[in-house]
């Protein structure tokens, strides 16, 4: 007697879809990037071929990537910035066009999960003959970029196999935040003044995100919202780049229209299109809480519902029509638990819809062509 065997469903294990999967892993997969690479009792970071004064003779850092890694990369470039160091991300596809002045000092950071995407790997070909210092930060060992790059750093996200990156972005963030700390303290001769309490943060990660899976209350908030007419997530500082994601996810496996705006560019336009039908996710982070706050008000004002997502507590929660709560964190990583959740909403959603989660249509899992 023979069994069917359909090796793609065996990977899926107790799961329905790879992303559900992928998205369950993440407490393990951040562990993995982690792994010997912190020192938070003796406040150090360990990033194999980066020792200290690996980036002493950079002046700025330039990000390259697209789609979610490009939100990851703004959220690299960010925290860069917050920690004084002149850093810009670039979509890769625009960077030919957008690209500020190149010359050896400048770093090109080309951000990507496969390593394949055409739109990054030129982007950085071009920063490399013009003189930059290349650097990925890749899954994928042994890719394209990771060859072509006169540096890589691996996220060890393991195989993510949905078309929707999930737990990649919340590994290349973290990966990012730790490399733009070791370049940080490269360029200013001492450590930050955050790493102290951001590495027993970054080491209490995995169990946090653990907890939030745990608990999360992501599919009641789908169930709730289903039919909606559109989905809007706000976001500021380092919530942007995670709105952004939050909206970007939402429309890959949903279909449904969704966007992202920084809160405070709510009023300035897209507030037009705010209905009773159009939930507002709303991105906490301990940065100008009050102003998103009075932002998501504006909207509820006109009728929508405001879905906070934010730790227990929050004052937000109060206000809100809805909470997803996220474990109490630092303001530099709270958006990445808070990206957890609005994964796990745009994967409800795309569920009680019958979507082909794991291939939406019309997509890719590696983009390889301009
Ligand atoms: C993410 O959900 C998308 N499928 C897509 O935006 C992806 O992040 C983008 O194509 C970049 O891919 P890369 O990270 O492999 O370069």
């Amino acid at each position: 007697e023979t069994v069917e065997w359909d090796p793609e469903q065996a990977g899926k294990g107790e799961y329905d879809h790879f992303m559900l999967k992928e998205i369950y892993e993440q407490p393990t997969a951040l562990a993995q990037a982690l792994e010997g690479r912190i020192d938070p009792e003796n406040g150090r970071i360990a990033l194999e071929n980066f020792e200290p004064g690996t980036f002493a003779d950079i002046d700025s850092v330039q990000f390259v990537a697209c789609g979610t890694s490009y939100h990851a990369a703004l959220y690299g470039s960010l925290a860069l910035k917050q920690a004084g160091v002149q850093s810009t991300a670039l979509l890769a596809n625009e960077y030919s066009v957008s690209a500020p002045p190149i010359d050896d000092d400048t770093l090109v950071i080309a951000v990507t999960q496969s390593g394949e995407t055409a739109d990054t790997l030129t982007a950085m070909r071009h920063a490399k003959a013009e003189g930059a210092s290349t650097l990925t930060v890749t899954n994928v060992v042994g890719s394209t970029a990771a060859r072509e790059a006169d540096e890589a750093l691996f996220i060890r996200a393991g195989p993510e196999i949905g078309v929707a990156a999930t737990k990649t972005f919340s590994s290349q963030a973290v990966m990012l935040t730790l490399l733009g700390q070791r370049i940080a303290a490269d360029l200013h001769g001492e450590v930050p003044a955050n790493l102290e309490s951001l590495l027993p943060e970054l080491e209490a990660m995995p169990d946090s995100l653990q907890a939030l899976l745990e608990q999360s209350d992501a599919k009641a908030i789908a169930e709730r919202y289903e039919n909606s007419q559109s989905y809007f997530f706000i976001g500021r500082g380092l919530g942007f780049p995670v709105a952004l994601e939050g909206a970007l996810k939402f429309k890959e496996i949903t279909y449904e229209h969704a966007e992202g705006f920084a809160s405070g560019e709510l009023k300035h336009g897209p507030l037009a299109l705010v209905t009773p039908d159009t939930p507002v996710f709303a991105v906490f982070n301990g940065v100008e809480d009050e102003k998103t706050l009075k932002n998501a008000e504006e909207a509820q004002t006109r009728g929508a519902p405001v879905v906070a997502v934010c730790p227990d507590g929050h004052r937000a929660v109060d206000i809100a029509d809805a909470h997803l709560a996220i474990p109490e964190t630092e303001p530099d990583l709270a958006g990445l638990l808070a990206n957890v959740q609005l994964q796990l909403v745009s994967y409800y959603a795309a569920d009680l819809l019958d979507r082909p989660i794991d291939k939406p249509r019309n997509l890719a899992k590696s983009v390889t062509v301009e």
